[in-house]
């Protein structure tokens, strides 16, 4: 049976001081057994996080990494670094990386590899804009980003992969793709999964759906057959994410 994930993706939000007060406000109300429920935070927000989120069900996860180990890279996180400090899984791929930091298809493929090697759960992520949605290719374009970037991976590796589907058009911007739009691009990213590798190997990878998720979306969302939880933005800095946790 493949996880199921309730993911918060702070983005460039909080400052320690008050990701500690978030981090600690969201614990008592993050207990489940049926969802992994992962911060995602800033560079400078998971050695504080690590402390709060020890002992409980919460995963530490960081918003990027470098494909190198170390090295000249001004400015840029290893993988080891990552790992040393606790973080377990980290987003690769965002449109937002994607459009204001060069992160390209071969970019994600490397940094997927590299996470991989450290034992970090990649959320790999993809998603069209509204012009290709209005253009009719969206399945094309979904297809080659999950392609290229699971380029080389072999099953045992593709299923440590947690692939999360975000159409760029309903990133905060209050847009939520409809259950069935969201349904049936990660239906055709698990049918791309399934010819990569096999039907068995598609099954037991995790495909997240992202885009104005709320407390008051999710629960719908997540009944979706090939959705299997979510990579939340806006709504993981509130309250609200309780009952994103609690939707499944
Ligand atoms: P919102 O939930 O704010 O739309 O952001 C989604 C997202 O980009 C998560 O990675």
């Amino acid at each position: 049976m493949r996880k199921k994930y309730a993911a918060g993706n702070w983005k460039m939000n909080k400052t320690p001081k008050e990701a500690v007060e978030l981090a600690e406000m969201l614990k008592p109300k993050m207990t489940t057994d049926k969802a992994e429920v992962v911060f995602c935070v800033p560079y400078v927000d998971l050695i504080p996080i690590a402390d709060v989120v020890k002992g409980s069900n919460i995963l530490l996860g960081a918003e990027n990494l470098h494909f190198e180990d170390k090295g000249a890279y001004t400015g840029e996180i290893s993988a080891p670094m990552l790992k040393e400090i606790g973080v377990k899984c980290v987003v690769i791929g965002h449109s937002e990386r994607r459009e204001y930091f060069n992160e390209t298809d071969e970019t994600v493929n490397k940094k997927i590899f590299k996470a991989l090697e450290y034992g970090l759960t990649p959320i790999f992520c993809c998603g069209e804009s509204l012009a290709e949605r209005e253009d009719g290719i969206t399945i094309e374009r979904i297809r080659i980003q999950i392609k290229k970037g699971m380029k080389g991976l072999s099953a045992e590796q593709a299923k440590a992969v947690v692939v999360a589907y975000e159409p760029i058009w309903a990133i905060g911007t209050g847009k939520v793709a409809t259950t069935e739009q969201a349904q049936e691009v990660c239906k055709a990213i698990r049918d791309v999964l399934s010819e990569l590798y096999s039907k068995e190997t598609a099954d037991e990878i995790s495909i997240l759906y992202g885009g104005s998720v709320n407390g008051g979306n999710a629960e719908e969302l997540f009944k979706m057959p090939d959705i299997d939880g979510g990579l939340v933005g806006g709504a993981s800095l509130k309250e609200d994410f309780e009952k994103i946790v609690k939707a499944f």
